[in-house]
């Protein structure tokens, strides 16, 4: 049973794999095929039943009408055993019907009077049908070779005269029908070709920016941005055109950000080593050599008061190496931020950054006080605050700026607030300016730990930069495990 069923599911899986292959215009095609062959099937099934059906009644009914007028008419015929004249009778009404294939006249004890047989009388049809008494006629039919027979027969006066008996021939209503038939079937054929060729246009439509869209989104896949879709009509399928087309414009300038942003990025590690070989060169290693100048001196020297000064100059060159060595290093990377945290490493930058800027910042901290966060989000946290900063200073014109940073319902948030001069976000972000990365690399960095970052401004009103990641836990450094369940 089982064996059974897994079959029966691998092959309908398979036929409908099938069915998905095959492309959409025949499809169509097939579809509109099967509706008109389905409807003609139909078509034929009705003729060929009502249409049958209702001819053969009317041949009843005028089989009857017929035998019901011979019948009076042959009556007295009949009771005078007039066979000549009743013969002639019969004859003249088959001439007058072509459906009318026989007709004989019994008498009252069943004996054949007259018939229009022309190979002698074929006894067996006395048997086939009869007369109840209750009844007034009866109808039966006979399959003969290659026809159907209505056989009605009605008896004269009740019976007590005799019987009339006539045959039907449903001939005329079986080649009726196959003309009909033939006829629809010819209209039904033509039917198909014309909608098939309809359906064809229709497809057609239909898949050929279908098509082109397949072959765009292949070659901007592969990085080529040229391609764009056709954008012919402005139906669903133009619709879909013209965002694929926005989709593929939106990649191809996030592309040559990111490659910029990696040059920068290249640039800026390289101008980095520059400065620091330079400092350590101009200052560090000047410094260095004037302590070891001095040292030799010392050694030189014999009087014990140039000695003292010697050493106090060296003191002092010593003290002031050190502190360039620890701004070196601290502009290299914060260590507050890998030694405290997110929260110090935002406090001290913001301190340090109102005092240099002459700008009031205010900071808020909410649900992060002395926790942890994975180091990822904290450096990610870090240099979009001071990019953001930065900005301010380079180009707000702010007076005030809040720094917001919260951790609430498995978020962490920050915002950056200034009420500078604003911007034009949409402006700036859609431009094609080579220089400014800043912004860009802000929703890069975001992006690359899995939050979301927008930006707010008016023009007059100052901006507003969100932040939004999230981080599922932080009860786990709370413990001192060195390990955050993040919701990345
Ligand atoms: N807080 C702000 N207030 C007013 N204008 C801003 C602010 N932040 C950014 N801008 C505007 O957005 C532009 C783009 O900033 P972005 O940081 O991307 O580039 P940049 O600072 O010019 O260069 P980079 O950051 O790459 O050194 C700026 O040139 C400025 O016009
Ligand atoms: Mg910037």
């Amino acid at each position: 049973m089982v064996i059974l069923d897994s079959n029966t599911k691998t092959r309908k899986e398979s036929f409908w794999s099938k069915v998905g292959a095959v492309g959409i215009r025949t499809k169509i095609m097939g579809i509109v095929a099967l509706c008109i062959i389905c409807s003609a099937i139909a078509m034929v099934w009705y003729t060929q039943h009502d249409v049958s059906a209702a001819l053969r009644t009317e041949l009843q009914e005028g089989g009857l009408a017929l035998g019901t007028g011979l019948a009076a008419q042959g009556r007295d015929l009949i009771l005078t055993h007039n066979e000549f004249a009743l013969y002639t009778l019969l004859r003249e009404a088959q001439n007058a019907d072509d459906d009318l294939i026989y007709i004989f006249v019994l008498d009252a004890e069943d004996n054949v009077l007259v018939h229009t047989f022309d190979g002698g009388f074929p006894r067996d049809l006395l048997d086939v049908n009869d007369v109840q008494p209750e009844e007034a006629y009866h109808i039966q039919a006979l399959q003969a070779e290659d026809d159907t027979i209505q056989d009605i027969a009605i008896p004269v006066l009740g019976g007590k005269a005799g019987m009339i008996r006539l045959g039907m021939s449903e001939s005329t209503i079986d080649a009726t029908v196959a003309g009909h038939i033939r006829n629809m079937l010819l209209w039904f054929a033509l039917i198909l070709v014309l909608g098939l060729s309809v359906a064809y246009g229709l497809a057609s439509i239909l898949t050929v920016p279908i098509t082109r869209l397949a072959q765009a989104a292949r070659a901007v896949g592969k990085g080529d941005f040229r391609w764009k879709a056709p954008a012919w009509a402005k139906d669903e399928i133009g619709s879909l055109g013209t965002a694929f087309n926005e989709m593929s414009q939106d990649l191809e300038r996030k592309e040559k950000m990111q490659a910029r942003l990696l040059a920068k990025v290249i640039n800026a590690q390289e101008e980095e080593r520059k400065r620091i070989s330079r400092e350590l060169h101009d200052g560090t290693s000047q410094a260095l050599t004037s302590l070891m100048v001095g040292l030799r001196y010392i050694e030189d020297s014999a009087a014990i008061t140039s000695v003292k000064k010697e050493l106090a100059d060296m003191r002092a060159l010593a003290a002031q190496t050190l502190d360039e060595v620890h701004r070196l290093a601290t502009e290299l990377r914060p260590s507050v931020l890998d030694d405290l945290g997110l929260v110090e490493a935002i406090e001290k930058y913001t301190r340090e950054f109102s005092t240099k800027m002459n700008i009031n910042v205010d900071t808020h901290v909410g649900g992060i006080r002395g926790l942890r966060l994975p180091s990822d989000i904290e450096v990610t946290v870090y240099r979009i605050a001071q990019e953001a900063l930065t900005n301010v200073a380079k180009y707000a014109r702010a007076e005030n700026v809040s720094v917001i940073l919260r951790y609430r319902d498995s978020s962490l948030v920050a915002i950056i607030e200034d009420d500078g001069i604003g911007f034009d976000v949409n402006g700036i972000l859609t431009s094609q300016n080579r220089e400014r990365l800043g912004l860009f690399g802000m929703y890069e960095r975001a992006s690359i730990i899995g939050g979301r970052l927008s930006i707010e401004s008016q023009l007059g009103f100052g901006t507003t930069i969100y932040l939004d990641i999230p981080v599922k836990s932080l009860e786990e450094v709370k413990d001192g495990k060195n390990k955050v369940a993040s919701g990345r």
